[in-house]
């Protein structure tokens, strides 16, 4: 058998970055199971569509008999599983998804994958990795003077996504302790760069300020979250599977805590810079609108452990990679066009609309 990885919501921001990265940095094949959910798109991967070491599965992580004879016709040594759905205001205004897809539909995965690991022997079954792929809004909200997170940190969730995100990652910690099945969980801060939907902070401000609209920011624009570039994230991602313990967390961050409104001024700035701005300067748009929701006033995570064990650190700065992901979807005007259609724009008009 060929040497293969099972990934799934390889089709999302973060999951095809890391499947491009991984086809450029190594060799084994790759599988990408995805449901194709508003936030999933094939044109990420288009540049390897036609790569004999690629294979697209078109489907959901909840259908147990797709699991099973995936697993069964293309025995993989590991999974890492993105598949989720990912917004926060979106679990706010609907979980019922949420709930689905990433408690049950992790729950149905970890099965598949468990009752396919007990059949495997010997190395391969010693070597078998199931990556659960986290996120640090589990801990909940720090103040502003508090330490940040490690990763014996409680759990503290605060919005459906991130009770939904906890109750997997639960779940996952008791498939190890209970089966003894070889888990890895890490838990990352916000993630900015290529392919991100652009209901996400960074990419709308980006391209509100490049049309000239209104650049929402929630409450006060003082809320903290701790930023690393996608291609940092996904290189701790390949870094714990390589390297990673079984039944350890790690927790991902790039020791870059920015407030909301910062952000926001500085895409205004570099908008500015790179499409011109004549008499108009972008920061005029910044617009303070209602708050989300129980939102979460800081997030800083500290990345130590991973540090210290595995030898990952970011590599990327703020201004670098900011400037990289602006650049990015100024250039990409096709790729924009198609994700800004249809039920795009139903979310912002719903959203934004009061
Ligand atoms: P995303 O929303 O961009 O992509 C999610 C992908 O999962 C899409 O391709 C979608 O089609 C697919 N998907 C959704 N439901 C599915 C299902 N039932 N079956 C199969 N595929 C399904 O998400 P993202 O930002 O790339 O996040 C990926 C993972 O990383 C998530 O688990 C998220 O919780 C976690 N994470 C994200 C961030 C961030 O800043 N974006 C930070 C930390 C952790
Ligand atoms: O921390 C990791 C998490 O980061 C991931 O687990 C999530 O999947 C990911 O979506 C992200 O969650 P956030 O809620 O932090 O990201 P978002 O881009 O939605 O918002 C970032 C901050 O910006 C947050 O404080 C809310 C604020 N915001 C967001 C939007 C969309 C605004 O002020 N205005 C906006 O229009």
């Amino acid at each position: 058998m060929e040497d293969t990885i099972l990934v799934t919501g390889g089709a999302g921001f973060i999951g095809s970055n890391f499947i491009l990265q991984q086809m450029e940095r190594s060799s084994p094949h790759l599988i990408n199971l995805d449901k194709l959910t508003y936030a999933g798109n094939l044109r990420n991967l288009e540049t390897i569509a036609r790569n004999p070491r690629y294979e697209f599965v078109h489907g959901d992580i909840g259908d147990r008999l797709l699991a099973r004879s995936l697993l069964q016709r293309r025995q993989p040594r590991a999974i890492v599983h993105f598949a989720a759905e990912s917004h926060v205001d979106r679990s706010i205004r609907g979980p019922d998804d949420f709930l689905r897809t990433n408690v049950d539909g992790t729950f149905a995965l970890l099965e598949e994958a468990r009752a396919y690991w007990t059949e495997l022997a010997g190395q391969d079954k010693s070597t078998f990795r199931f990556l659960h792929v986290s996120t640090d809004e589990v801990y909940g909200s720090l103040a502003s003077n508090d330490a940040p997170f490690s990763e014996t940190t409680p759990y503290a969730p605060n919005s459906p996504y991130a009770a939904s995100k906890a109750g997997s990652d639960h779940f996952v910690r008791a498939y190890h302790h209970t089966y003894g099945f070889p888990t890895l969980t890490t838990n990352c801060s916000n993630n900015y760069g290529r392919f991100q939907f652009p209901e996400k902070l960074i990419p709308l401000m980006i391209l509100n300020a490049r049309a000239g609209k209104p650049l929402p920011v929630y409450g006060d624009g003082q809320n903290v979250r701790d930023w690393l570039y996608v291609e940092d994230h996904c290189g701790a991602i390949a870094t714990v599977l390589e390297r990673g313990k079984p039944g350890e967390t790690y927790n991902i961050g790039g020791w870059n805590e920015q407030r909301n409104l910062d952000i926001v001024e500085m895409i205004c700035d570099m908008v500015d810079e790179m499409a011109g701005c004549g008499e108009a300067p972008r920061r005029r748009l910044i617009t303070f609108v209602k708050d989300r929701p129980g939102h979460d006033r800081r997030y800083a995570m500290n990345a130590t452990k991973i540090e210290r064990e595995l030898g990952w650190r970011p590599k990327e700065t703020f201004a670098t990679g900011l400037r990289k992901t602006v650049r990015w979807y100024l250039e990409n005007e096709e790729w924009v066009s198609g994700v800004t259609s249809g039920s795009y724009r139903e979310w912002i008009e719903t959203h934004y609309a009061s």
